[in-house]
């Protein structure tokens, strides 16, 4: 099992863990964390989730580069929807969500934690949208979310420039509330404080504060026809080569 989902009273602790490629997510891993986040969802006992990575290097480096490598168009609409649905039940379940970054929190990384309801960050954390770099874009709700919680002129910048932000940019951007060490422990702190709350003001505050949503579902469709360009086969495949992209427009 690469995804654990611990307790501490009413607050679980989901954790990925796939340390060896910076906990980046192939298949098997994100359809264990949907499944997971399917189960707390419906689970009233679980009144706040907390969400991280195992190890001290990655909160998640993204979806897995070498398994998108291999992915015709109509494959990468599937994979873009299973993150979008990941996300969406950190976005939509009826309790608080909390990403606790404890170190990269990459393209499909940092979008998981923009469907969390707060994000705290480790002082080491680093955090962006590099899907450019890989000749896409962002495919897990980031062209949607980043530009909601940060701003249009933000969201454009990251996901322009594919650049990492550290910790103290990302709190100054907004995109993280607060910097801890460790974040994880803030971060049950912060859970539990909630789950002493009603839980159901707490799930209306949240509802209301998450409508309209912006196109999310323009943009599952269109980061998979993106994987029908030569682009996005270089992009892809010159990071699992170890060289830069040789982009050609098409
Ligand atoms: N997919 C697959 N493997 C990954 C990975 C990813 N997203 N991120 C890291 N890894 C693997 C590396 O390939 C490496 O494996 P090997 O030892 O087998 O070569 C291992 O994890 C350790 O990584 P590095 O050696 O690269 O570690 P580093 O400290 O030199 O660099 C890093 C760290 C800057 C995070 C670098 O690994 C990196 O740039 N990773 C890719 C980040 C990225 O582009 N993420 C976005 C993915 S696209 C996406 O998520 C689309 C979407 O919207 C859904």
């Amino acid at each position: 099992m690469s995804v654990t989902a611990g307790r501490d009273g009413a607050v679980a602790v989901v954790t990925i863990d796939r340390q060896d490629a910076l906990n980046a997510l192939n298949v098997e891993t994100l359809t264990e964390l949907r499944d997971r986040l399917r189960e707390l969802a419906a689970d009233d006992s679980a009144q706040v989730v907390v969400l991280t990575g195992a190890g001290d290097r990655a909160f998640v480096a993204g979806a897995d580069i070498k398994y998108m490598s291999g992915l015709g168009a109509d494959e990468a609409k599937e994979w873009g929807a299973l993150g979008h649905e990941a996300a969406r039940l950190l976005e939509e379940m009826p309790k608080p969500t909390i990403a606790a970054i404890n170190g990269f929190a990459l393209g499909g990384g940092c979008e998981l934690a923009l469907g969390c309801d707060l994000r705290y960050a480790s002082s080491r954390a680093r955090l962006g949208q590099p899907e450019i770099d890989l000749g896409i874009v962002p495919g897990w709700g980031g062209t949607q979310r980043l530009a909601r919680i940060c701003g249009l002129g933000v969201a454009k910048d990251l996901i322009f420039t594919g650049r990492m932000v550290e910790a103290e940019e990302a709190l100054r951007i907004g995109l993280v509330s607060a910097i801890a060490d460790p974040v994880l422990d803030h971060s049950i702190e912060v859970a539990q404080k909630l789950a002493a709350k009603s839980p159901v003001a707490l799930g209306v505050a949240k509802r209301l504060l998450n409508l309209s949503p912006g196109a999310l579902d323009r943009e599952a469709e269109e980061f998979g026809d993106l994987f029908a360009t030569e682009d996005a086969k270089e992009g892809l495949a010159a990071f699992a080569e170890k060289r830069a992209p040789r982009f050609v427009g098409r």
